[in-house]
């Protein structure tokens, strides 16, 4: 009995130096100390010997070579686990560090300037940030805001047209209001977001005017929502993005889709009053457009032109000059 005790001790000291996982180790744990592992088989063993000498010898050796044994794996199992957490860590590492490259030698354009502090302010406000395509179809661009075909309204955009599908049906956006139709069919109600955006319109250029420009626009279509939050939105904004030292008004105007309908002016703190762009409560066949039901909900709608807010705001005189690429213009702002 006592040799067995020693072999099996020897065997499964033998298997554990060639242990190479933690897993190996519970293996030879079970198949040593188990139910039917090979020294609890010897223990089971102990009450057929015949003698009580050779029980207590046998028990001893019994007890010796399982505390021998159980030590071992636990410190072969503690090796093995603090390898592993090494290996599992290193493989789960997430870099935190970030390499910052020397400033660029640029910066961003005075238009770019002005959209991005726009979206700051609108966010600050809550609203959220959306983007559409700026080739759009006939549909998105004038027929799902009101303007359906031959509306007098659509020659208030002289439209650049895109040969591409049936002749007419597609355009390069005359304004960011089509993506307001996007929105209403992708974002599920209460929905509070500004929409900056590239447009183009086939006008002659001038200190106003430009025939690729940037607008951005604001749709906000909740419940109950009245002609009051409109107002309330432009004037927490015009003072955000102007100064306190700014008011606006709404002055009463006409697009097909709101109405009723306004034009947004601010006033500056030397009296001037400036136009920066439209707005008005979003018009029940536009909801209907967007999928959305005019008796549940309501909601406003502005655009306005960016290129003219970065004019307004760095007193440029023409809005061509931030166009012709001339650094020693560019690099004032
Ligand atoms: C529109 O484009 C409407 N979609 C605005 C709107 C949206 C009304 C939602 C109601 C509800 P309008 O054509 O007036 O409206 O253009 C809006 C602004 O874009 C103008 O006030 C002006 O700031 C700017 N803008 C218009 N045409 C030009 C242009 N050729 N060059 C530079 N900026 C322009």
């Amino acid at each position: 009995m006592i040799d067995q005790i020693h072999a099996a001790r020897e065997r499964a000291m033998a298997k554990l130096a060639v242990a190479v996982s933690s897993d190996d180790v519970r293996a030879l744990e079970l198949e040593v100390l188990g139910k039917k592992g090979a020294l609890t088989d010897l223990k089971a063993g102990l009450g057929k010997l015949a003698t009580v000498d050779e029980k207590k010898a046998a028990g001893q050796a019994l007890n010796e070579a399982t505390s021998e044994v159980t030590a071992g794996l636990q410190a072969r199992l503690g090796e093995f686990r603090r390898a592993e957490r090494t290996v599992q860590l290193e493989a789960e590492r997430i870099d935190l560090t970030e390499i910052l490259r020397s400033p660029g030698r640029g910066h961003a354009h005075v238009v770019t300037q002005a959209w991005q502090r726009l979206e700051d302010v609108f966010i600050g406000l809550g609203f959220q940030v959306a983007e559409g395509p700026e080739v759009e179809t006939d549909w998105y661009n004038f027929a799902a805001l009101n303007m359906p075909a031959n509306h007098p309204a659509r020659s208030m955009h002289d439209t650049f047209y895109v040969e591409h599908g049936a002749p007419g049906s597609t355009v390069l956006r005359t304004h960011t209001s089509p993506v307001q139709i996007r929105v209403m069919q992708q974002v599920p109600p209460p929905i509070y977001m500004i929409m900056p955006g590239r447009v183009f319109r086939n006008e002659t250029t001038d200190a106003t005017h430009l025939a690729v420009f940037h607008q951005i626009e604001g749709l906000v279509i909740d419940r109950g929502i009245t002609l009051a939050d409109l107002a309330g939105t432009i004037e927490s904004f015009t003072k955000a993005f102007f100064g306190e030292g700014f008011t606006s008004r709404l002055r009463p105007s006409y697009f097909p889709f709101t109405e009723p309908s306004a034009e947004f002016d601010i006033r500056t703190p030397s009296g001037q009053w400036l136009e920066l762009g439209g707005c008005g409560m979003v018009h029940p066949n536009v909801l209907i457009a967007g999928g959305l039901d005019p008796e549940e909900w309501s909601g406003f709608a502005f655009g306005f032109g960016i290129d003219r807010m970065a004019k307004e705001r760095h007193g440029i005189s023409d809005v061509r000059e931030m166009y012709t690429n001339d650094l020693r213009f560019l690099e004032q702002f």
